[in-house]
């Protein structure tokens, strides 16, 4: 059964407005903090669903995702909502459990009636919960997940975010060309379709550069001992260590590695980035120092949309916005455009078939939509089309070493 389900209005929103849906961007908002913000908007809400892990082993996925999504939606209902109609979010906690997701994403559609749908983060619980989404023709937009399956789905589906093959390709070019390093071992969360999908995405790749795969090790999230396949990697001698995992497990996998003597640089995707991921690696300038990984976006972005978003994130939660917090606030942009572009249905249902139907084929035309994670155009499989990062893991920081562009 669902644990948590928590509908929001407004919420205090410190400072600048970042996106506007209603023409009046950039007007600075002087609402005092702790109260609620001025809002222009008085039309019927339109409710969006949002279904993440809020708990569990990777809560900090949902609380992540929710605060970017929290900020969009304050930024946009205090700018006066869309063609004056406020958000109004339906958030759901799944626990980072597949099944969970599926249930409650059931009750955003047939208890809510919500217009569209954002989430889920993880890979595997994206899938579990998509079918439904496109079998009752409900727009999903998922923020982060990568994996290929996801809007393979079906035509209701799409994604803010790249997707596996282009970051696993990243990931393989990067130690080869970059690092010059021939010889791999990979250790992979075999029961999670975003780790195996990235390994193979990886595999595949670095043997066409001309790399080799010295062994491949699996794991089970959640798992507190890795050292029998850690050793086994060892006797391999190999020169890196890819782990396309989520962050709960690898930073006891490195300071395990660490702890046997394997000292080798490690390399992994966007499962790795959560404030929580060095801390389980012992601390800043411990197992994780110098390691690195591809993902959505750097703080350190130089693109003055990202920085506002970045510094306003700050005011409001006192720690750096991760990726996830920047892609849950991309989300939510790439839908309010969709929904400014569809106009205010005639009889103002904003969760009919119809309107949804038309919301469906806004979202499909999604061009060059300017996100703080970067520009967003939707290709014609559903699938954002954007550059990824590669970071490189300093003390507390993830610091920019790269950006590559899609082919
Ligand atoms: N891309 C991951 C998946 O598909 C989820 C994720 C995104 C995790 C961004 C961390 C940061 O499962």
């Amino acid at each position: 059964m669902p644990t948590q389900s928590r509908f929001r209005t407004f919420l205090a929103f410190p400072v600048g407005l970042l996106i506007s849906m209603s023409g009046c961007a950039n007007k600075p908002d002087t609402t005092p903090q702790g109260s609620q913000p001025r809002s222009t908007a008085t039309g019927t809400p339109i409710v969006i669903g949002e279904y993440g892990s809020t708990t569990g082993l990777t809560s900090t996925f949902g609380l992540s995702t929710d605060h970017g999504i929290e900020m969009a939606v304050d930024a946009i209902n205090a700018s006066g909502g869309i063609n004056g109609h406020p958000l109004k979010v339906d958030l759901k906690d799944d626990e980072g459990k597949p099944d969970e997701a599926l249930s409650v994403v059931r009750l955003l559609i047939s208890q809510d009636n919500v217009t569209a749908i954002l989430g889920e983060v993880a890979s595997k619980s994206s899938i579990a919960a998509a079918p439904e989404c496109n079998s009752k023709m409900v727009p999903m937009i998922s923020p982060s997940s990568t994996n290929v399956k996801v809007t393979q789905v079906g035509p209701y589906i799409f994604r803010a975010c790249f997707i596996d093959p282009f970051q696993g390709t990243a990931a393989a070019k990067f130690v080869m060309n970059d690092l010059h390093l021939k010889n791999v071992a990979i250790m992979t969360d075999a029961a999670n379709d975003y780790s195996t999908g990235l390994t193979s995405a990886f595999e595949k790749n670095y043997t066409i550069l001309g790399g080799h795969i010295v062994l491949t090790q699996s794991y089970t999230a959640g798992d507190v001992d890795f050292k029998a396949q850690l050793l086994a990697i060892k006797a391999k001698n190999p020169d890196l260590l890819y782990v396309p995992g989520y962050y709960g497990d690898v930073g006891p996998m490195a300071r395990q590695a660490r702890e046997i003597g394997l000292t080798i640089p490690m390399m992994g995707g966007d499962g790795w980035d959560s404030p929580k991921l060095v801390e389980g690696a012992g601390g800043p300038g411990q197992a994780l120092e110098g390691s690195y990984f591809t993902d959505h976006y750097a703080v350190s972005n130089p693109d003055p949309a990202g920085k506002k978003f970045v510094e306003t994130y700050k005011l409001e939660y006192h720690e750096d916005p991760d990726a996830l917090a920047a892609m849950g606030y991309d989300a939510v942009g790439v839908l309010a455009d969709a929904i400014k572009r569809t106009g205010t249905p005639a009889n103002g249902d904003f969760a009919s078939k119809q309107y949804r139907s038309k919301l469906r084929d806004a979202i499909a035309t999604t061009k060059n939509f300017q996100g703080v994670t970067g520009n967003i155009t939707i290709g014609p499989d559903r699938n954002a089309i954007k550059p990824l990062v590669v970071l490189q893991i300093h003390g507390k920081d993830f610091n920019f070493v790269s950006r590559v562009n899609p082919d």
